[in-house]
């Protein structure tokens, strides 16, 4: 009889642990992954590791190896790699949803498919459980665990829609599984092309669009994506006459259409400029209604390549790319500071058409605060993360980021929102304010942009004369001499005080602040370094003479070695 330990008690876990039970095995667990692991592989054959995708590879680092012990993990889409350092590794997916552990244990005792890699011995666990091998090659993992995903996952998207369309028509879901599992029996007899059945397959054009008339905008954005997905496998184009675009239009461009006035992005277009709240909410809420997913790219502008980053990215994430350009006067603790704030509309208009934005909102200060200079009536404040470094240094200046990041989260409705790692406490306070006043907002941070000698991007780099320019190169090679401090060894407190020796080198440099926080959580690391894996970050600002910048790094550390993140 073999002995198998699980860490995990998730679904999979219990799923496992009831299986491997029946066929014979003696299992140990399943363990929750927060139990103390360091010697789990210690007398066991096999340790299964049933564990989220993202924690599959800092699990098997707090476990030590044992040259005898198979470990395994259950991920589809995750290398084998993820088991180093252990010598004996496997992967073992389950090819079939596993949604509790009472279905999950039957069906992985119904002969069901596994795919495996690694470490031969695994083929074992399957021939015991009576089930079929798939081989696949590491590099096609993750289109493998893609195509499983649409197969399944998805499958489950499109009934629910046919069920929510059903609902209105006082249809119930029992009928259209019967329907679909009629279509299930087709595709496995005929093969995709001959189980196509329909309107669509036809390229019945007149009862498509009378379909598109009767559905609501939500779902008729829905059906033609659907419709998408029939003209790639079919390669035939489905025109729908008469649908408010004319003749013969492609059915899947008029949710483009509709969305972009004229369907194709033509990068020549100019750049559409707004200046009222009210109006880009509307302009956005149709798109949106149409299925376009917004990207919001906040600036105050005097935009650079740092800028150019955030819009370019949101570009190809997204269908309608908005750029929002307005200098936040309740951010700047400072009057000189914002007197002084380059202002270049001009400029930055060519700028973010020519990096195929959409829309740019130039506000003035009156359309965002009624009635300014007088206070704003309400004001956002995030509290926790803003009461160290940048919020101990410029009082305020959060309350302001917070209360126009809200007002613009506010006009954009649901959106990706792309801001930069170069002001890493800011991400931090816009992701709490969205976390707390649970907006319909997907924070994306992005990898600060530096100059070829590696000094950060930065409006204020306008302001700087060329020798001021060659001293503020001291807070990169600050953050350099930290990190290279804390890869050998050599503790926070003496990575601190070597970044500020570094700046501090520098003639018309004043020293802010050089500090190390653990990178989620922004909470200052004590002089011992955390865990092993543990994400921290390195953090400097300065007055380089009169002109105020901060800049930021990630690390990783490992005992066995530390690298930038
Ligand atoms: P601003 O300083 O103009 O920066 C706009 C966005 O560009 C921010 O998300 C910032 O982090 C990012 N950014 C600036 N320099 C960068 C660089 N070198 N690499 C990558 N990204 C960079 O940050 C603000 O404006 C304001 O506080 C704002 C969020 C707009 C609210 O007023």
């Amino acid at each position: 009889m073999k002995n198998i330990r699980i860490i995990g008690a998730g679904r999979a876990g219990k799923a496992f642990a009831g299986a491997l039970q029946e066929v014979g095995y003696r299992v140990d667990g399943p363990y929750s992954h927060s139990s103390d692991l360091r010697e789990m592989s210690h007398g066991t054959d096999i340790l299964i590791l049933a564990v989220p995708d993202r924690s599959i590879a800092e699990t098997a680092k707090s476990i030590e190896p044992d040259p005898d012990t198979l470990v395994v993990h259950l991920s589809g889409a995750t290398d084998i790699d993820a088991l180093l350092p252990h010598p004996r590794r496997a992967v073992l997916h389950p090819f079939a949803p596993l949604p509790d552990p009472v279905v999950g244990k039957d069906r992985l005792l119904s002969g069901m498919r596994f795919a495996v890699s690694g470490d031969i011995a695994v083929s074992d666990i399957v021939h015991d459980l009576g089930g079929r091998i798939i081989h696949i090659d590491d590099s096609a993992r993750v289109l493998y665990h893609a195509a499983g995903c649409i197969a399944a996952n998805h499958l489950v998207a499109l009934m629910s829609h046919a069920g929510r369309v059903g609902a209105l028509a006082g249809l119930d879901m029992d009928a259209l599984l019967d329907l679909a599992r009629f279509t299930l029996d087709d595709i496995h007899s005929m093969g995709v092309q001959d189980a196509l059945t329909g309107p669509a397959s036809r390229g019945d054009k007149d009862t498509i669009a009378r379909h598109l008339a009767a559905l609501n905008e939500q779902d008729r954005a829905a059906y033609l994506a659907e419709l998408q997905l029939i003209e790639q496998m079919t390669r035939h184009v489905l025109q729908v006459p008469g649908f408010g675009h004319g003749e013969g239009v492609r059915a899947t461009d008029i949710l483009l259409q509709e969305s972009r006035g004229t369907g194709s992005r033509d990068t020549s277009r100019d750049v559409e400029v707004v200046d009222q709240a009210v109006v880009l909410q509307r302009r956005l809420e149709e798109s949106r209604s149409t299925g376009m997913q917004i990207g919001l790219v906040p600036t105050m502008g005097a935009l650079h390549a740092g800028h150019g980053s955030l819009i370019e990215r949101a570009r190809r994430e997204c269908d309608v790319v908005v750029v929002t350009i307005f200098v936040n006067p309740l951010q700047f603790n400072d009057h000189a500071d914002l007197d002084r704030y380059p202002r270049t509309l001009e400029e930055d208009l060519n700028f973010c058409q020519e990096r195929g934005a959409d829309i740019v909102f130039v506000p003035s200060v009156e359309e965002m605060y009624p009635g300014y200079p007088a206070p704003p009536g309400s004001v956002v404040h995030v509290s926790g993360v803003t009461e160290i470094l940048e919020g101990a240094f410029r009082p305020g200046h959060f309350d302001g980021v917070a209360t126009v990041v809200a007002k613009l989260f506010a006009i954009a409705g649901r959106c990706k929102a792309y801001f930069g790692e170069k002001d890493y406490q800011q991400i931090a306070v816009v992701r709490e304010l969205v976390r707390e006043m649970l907006l319909p907002v997907e924070v994306v941070p992005c990898p600060t942009v530096r100059e070829a000698d590696g000094l950060a991007m930065s409006s204020r780099n306008r302001n700087l004369s060329p020798k001021m320019r060659k001293a503020a190169l001291s807070l990169y090679r600050a953050l350099l001499a930290g990190e290279k401090a804390i890869c050998s060894s050599a503790g926070i407190d003496v990575a601190k005080k070597a970044m500020v020796v570094e700046m501090e080198k520098e003639e018309g440099v004043l020293v802010e602040y050089a500090e190390i926080v653990y990178a989620d959580s922004f909470v200052p690391v004590g002089n011992k370094l955390g865990n092993d894996g543990e994400r921290i970050r390195l953090l400097v600002a300065a007055k380089v003479g009169d002109v105020r910048l901060i800049d930021n790094i990630g690390v990783q550390c490992y005992h066995r070695g530390t690298g930038r993140i």
